[in-house]
């Protein structure tokens, strides 16, 4: 699904596989998979729940960036939403990831206390949808987007910042730790692609993993080999600035990155490649 052009996606996202390149600095559990015990859960299964996640209010989004116009929705503030996850009570928002799962695999996530600073909401319901249906569908192209079951969106944050995530064809929230991706994917040995690390979470975690954390709708971008042992480096960074200049119908967005941001990715990737 090519939900990639409305988004420039970034940041960071706690992976779903143990990582089998794992040696004695990697992690050997991820995050999300969650202490399943019924008491503490860290995830929340929207399409089970959702009958009881609370009373819908009517919010306007100005400018919305999946839509690119304005929007009524039915929502349901993400806080109360939140709430309902059993771990909650128990985290502390300063060292927690917020996950969004889609049902299509692009998994972004956010820092909880960047998540509870704003006006974030459920949206259950697009109020200009037709008589009888909950969703329109967005035409992009030849593209379909599905956007429900449901769709996170903001009534005080601006489309274009691309540290929020503006997840749609949204099916389950779980919380994190934000420090298991820190230790799966900081450059501890290397201080001269931390940058390069900054941006490779802000720009790209969303949609890949490496070693197993991240996201699931491209490709994983280490494991078994890393895209900077079977790719040159030109073309590596030729693809990430455009990618389709190398192949129609590419799934993947055009990032509007500057060659030297390019530069800092493919250093931490190759890095990585090691690792
Ligand atoms: C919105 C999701 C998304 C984002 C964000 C994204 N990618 Fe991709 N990427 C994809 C998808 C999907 C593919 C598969 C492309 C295809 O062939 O259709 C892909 C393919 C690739 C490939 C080719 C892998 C191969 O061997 O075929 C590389 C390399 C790559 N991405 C690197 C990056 C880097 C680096 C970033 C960040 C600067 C990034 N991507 C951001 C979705 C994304």
């Amino acid at each position: 699904m090519q939900r990639a052009l409305f988004f420039l996606i970034g940041i960071s996202f706690l992976a779903c596989q143990p990582s089998a390149k794992s040696t004695e600095d990697q992690p050997q559990k991820d995050s999300t998979q969650t202490v399943q015990s019924t008491t503490d859960s860290t995830v929340i299964d929207l399409v089970a729940k959702k009958a009881s996640l609370g009373t819908p209010e009517t919010i306007t989004v100005t400018n919305d960036p999946v839509f690119h116009r304005n929007k009524t929705f039915a929502a349901i503030p993400l806080v109360t939403v939140l709430k309902q996850i059993p771990a909650y009570a128990r985290l502390k928002p300063e060292e927690t990831q917020v996950v969004f799962e889609c049902e299509d695999g692009y998994n972004p996530s956010m820092p909880l206390s960047k998540v509870l600073t704003s006006k974030a909401y459920l949206a259950v319901k697009d109020k200009d949808a037709p008589a009888g249906e909950d969703w329109t569908t967005l035409q992009k192209g030849p593209e379909t987007k599905k956007i429900a079951p449901f769709y996170i969106c903001y009534t005080d944050v601006k489309g274009d910042d691309p540290t929020y995530k503006w997840p749609y064809n949204l099916v389950r929230i779980s919380l994190t730790s934000a420090s298991k991706e820190t230790a799966a994917l900081f450059p501890k040995h290397d201080d001269s692609v931390v940058k390069g690390y900054g941006l490779f979470k802000t720009h790209c975690l969303t949609c890949h993993a490496l070693n197993g954390v991240g996201g699931t709708l491209g490709p994983e971008l280490n494991q078994p080999k890393s895209v900077t042992e079977y790719w040159k480096t030109e073309d590596l960074k030729a693809f990430i600035a455009n990618p389709e200049s190398y192949r129609n119908k590419v799934k993947m967005p055009k990032l509007g990155l500057k060659k030297k941001e390019i530069d800092e990715i493919v250093g931490y990737l190759s890095y990585m490649a090691k690792q």
